[in-house]
């Protein structure tokens, strides 16, 4: 199978879990953001090349009985600071590689979509809820979903979208989300900073249950999945101020917390109904807060303490979602 942008966050969490379930794995990933010192010792062969390499990318679906696509721009400010480099990246390519799989006559077609594309809308959000994209990636991603759905439609490839909410979880030195942002600054003692009065809220889910989510709707029968949106949360609401006190338990520490101006643009409250997932796949996110920021912590104090890792830094066009 191939995995597009195997080498990024999710990425690398799924790569390994489809290698331990014995699944020979390409990837496909320019390595412009990904890294692939994150998978050191995970079986699987890398084709170093961009989505945008029409040959590169015939030549990664030949043969693959199916794709998930994980390579995109994830970042919100950078869809706002480049809209059309992420219509290129997310929508286009995301097309190119559709195509490409339909004359591969590749089976199956699971794509990472976001929350985003559903946008503002009444909590909890929910597959039926009219998408209302507030932001050119979400925007991006939801044009996306719908070609995902016509090539479902048109020619009966079996593909379907899955809606990630916020993850956290290993591999994700390259990150600016704020759980890696946190767990930089807890593990060095430094203090954190919460935006605003720390009331707004997420979905935060582990991204083991993400990498288990995908696999769910590789292993479900076709007619259950082509064509269709799950959302793929915990269907959990979470405060920041509680991430934060998750992040200092994982810690062990206490965290000194400053509280800088809200965010121009941040959504209040954000969470995803998950039952569709669980009825149609059989795919319940099940790691609870305090266990997988526990694992994180536990990766984040590994890789700083190694020297090609500690130099990964956050990098601008992998956005904090
Ligand atoms: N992380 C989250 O919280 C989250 C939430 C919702 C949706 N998503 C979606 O999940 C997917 C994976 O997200 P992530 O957090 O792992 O991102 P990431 O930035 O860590 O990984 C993306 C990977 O794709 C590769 N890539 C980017 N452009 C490419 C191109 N043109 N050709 C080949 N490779 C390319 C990068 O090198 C990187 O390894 C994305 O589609 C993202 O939009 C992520």
């Amino acid at each position: 199978m191939l995995v597009t942008g195997g080498a990024g966050f999710l990425g690398s969490n799924l790569v390994r879990l489809l290698a331990s379930r014995g699944d020979t794995v390409r990837v496909l990933d320019d390595l412009s953001i990904g890294r692939p010192e994150y998978l050191a010792g995970v079986p699987h062969s890398l084709s170093r090349a961009s989505l945008a390499d029409a040959v590169a990318v015939r030549e990664a679906v030949e043969g693959a009985d199916a794709v998930v696509h994980l390579a995109a721009r994830a970042g919100i400010p950078d869809s706002v600071a480049d809209p059309l480099g992420t219509l290129e990246a997310n929508v286009s390519q995301t097309v190119g590689l559709l195509d490409a799989a339909r004359l591969a006559r590749v089976e199956r077609f699971v794509f990472a979509s976001s929350n985003a594309a559903t946008g503002d809308h009444e909590l909890p959000a929910d597959e039926n809820d009219l998408p209302h994209p507030v932001s050119p990636y979400g925007a991006s991603k939801l044009a996306a979903e719908a070609y995902c759905q016509a090539y479902a439609g048109t020619y009966g490839m079996a593909a379907c979208i899955l809606r990630f909410s916020n993850a956290y979880g290993p591999y994700s030195a390259h990150k600016k989300s704020v759980v890696a942002a946190w767990l930089r600054a807890a593990i060095a003692g430094r203090p954190i900073t919460i935006h605003g009065d720390g009331h707004q809220t997420r979905d935060f889910v582990f991204a083991d249950d993400l990498a288990q989510a995908v696999c769910a709707a590789l292993d479900a029968p076709r007619e259950r999945i082509a064509g269709e949106v799950f959302q793929a949360g915990t269907g959990i609401e979470t405060t920041i101020v509680e991430l934060a006190a998750a992040v200092g338990e994982a810690v062990g520490r206490q965290l000194e917390v400053f509280h800088g101006p809200p965010r121009e643009g941040d959504v209040r409250r954000n969470v995803s109904r998950v039952d569709k997932a669980a009825a149609r796949l059989g795919y319940r996110a099940s790691v609870p807060l305090a266990e997988g920021m526990a694992e994180t912590a536990r990766w984040f104090r590994t890789a700083l303490a190694d020297p090609v890792l500690a130099a990964v830094g956050p990098h601008e066009r992998s956005g904090s979602e």
